[in-house]
């Protein structure tokens, strides 16, 4: 059993807070932070990283300035320097929320998505999902298609993100329910480059009306609680 914390954060801030949220970054993410071309995304890049230094700084007792992160193999990023191996994570945003997840010893991916209107839902999972997952989502009603794409595309994300690699893993080589049924993984064929065999968990998380989102372990169970920052939230990262 995996003891998952699941943190939901709200990325709307004041310019100030911004300004506190960059102190803490290191100079990779400022450099990141900089290449954006509009400011809003600049101050929610800047927002959701600040956030997951002080998730995980709380987490191993330290200062969100002092965490090291550094990117794995395929891309993830994870804990670097002293702290290495001490807790695996993942970090999603869109919109105005971003989502971190928080465990220890299982792989895991987390994916939030704001529900927004999106008039070819159909087409595109056609041409990237898997065939069992199309045809269940093209029985839905209407005015449920645009919802329950999204969270499928959470569900295949996070399971995506969990595993770390990026773009190799082709999404119609696994399938996933698709809601309103309760998330889990149904279907993968492994090849050599990924594998997706052993147990997985994968979990709603409720990120109010706009927003759909999943979280992935890979672990035969997942104890999951959720929390919220609190809207001071930048005054705390010291
Ligand atoms: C890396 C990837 C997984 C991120 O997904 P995204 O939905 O664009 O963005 P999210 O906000 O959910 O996640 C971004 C965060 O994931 C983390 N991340 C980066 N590379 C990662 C990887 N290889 N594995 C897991 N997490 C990764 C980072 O913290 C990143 O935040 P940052 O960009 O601010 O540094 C994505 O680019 C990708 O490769 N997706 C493949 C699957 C796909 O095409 N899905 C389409 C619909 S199902």
């Amino acid at each position: 059993m995996s003891a998952v914390q699941v943190w939901i954060v709200d990325l709307v801030l004041s310019p100030s807070q911004v300004d506190r949220c960059d102190a803490v970054l290191d100079a990779a993410e400022r450099a990141r932070a900089d290449r954006f071309l509009r400011p809003a995304d600049r101050a929610r890049f800047r927002a959701s990283h600040a956030a997951l230094r002080l998730v995980l700084g709380d987490a191993l007792g330290l200062a969100p300035a002092d965490v090291e992160l550094a990117a794995g193999a395929g891309g993830k990023p994870e804990l670097a320097g002293p702290a290495r191996g001490a807790a695996d994570f993942n970090l999603s945003h869109s919109g105005a929320r971003a989502l971190i997840g928080l465990t220890r010893g299982a792989a895991i991916g987390v994916d939030v998505e704001a529900v927004r209107p999106i008039a070819d839902a159909l087409r595109i999972a056609a041409a990237h999902f898997a065939a069992d997952e199309v045809t269940t989502l093209a029985g839905a009603p209407r005015s449920a298609v645009e919802r329950r794409f999204f969270g499928l595309w959470t569900r295949k994300e996070a399971v995506v993100k969990a595993l770390g690699s990026g773009l190799s893993l082709p999404l119609d080589r696994f399938s996933v329910s698709v809601p309103p049924e309760a998330p889990r993984l149904l279907r993968a064929v492994g090849d050599a480059s990924w594998n997706l065999d052993g147990p997985w968990s994968l979990a709603e998380v409720d990120c109010g009306r706009d927003h759909v989102a999943t979280v992935a372990t890979r672990s035969a169970e997942a104890e999951i609680t959720c929390h919220r920052l609190p809207d001071d939230w930048p005054d705390h990262l010291g």
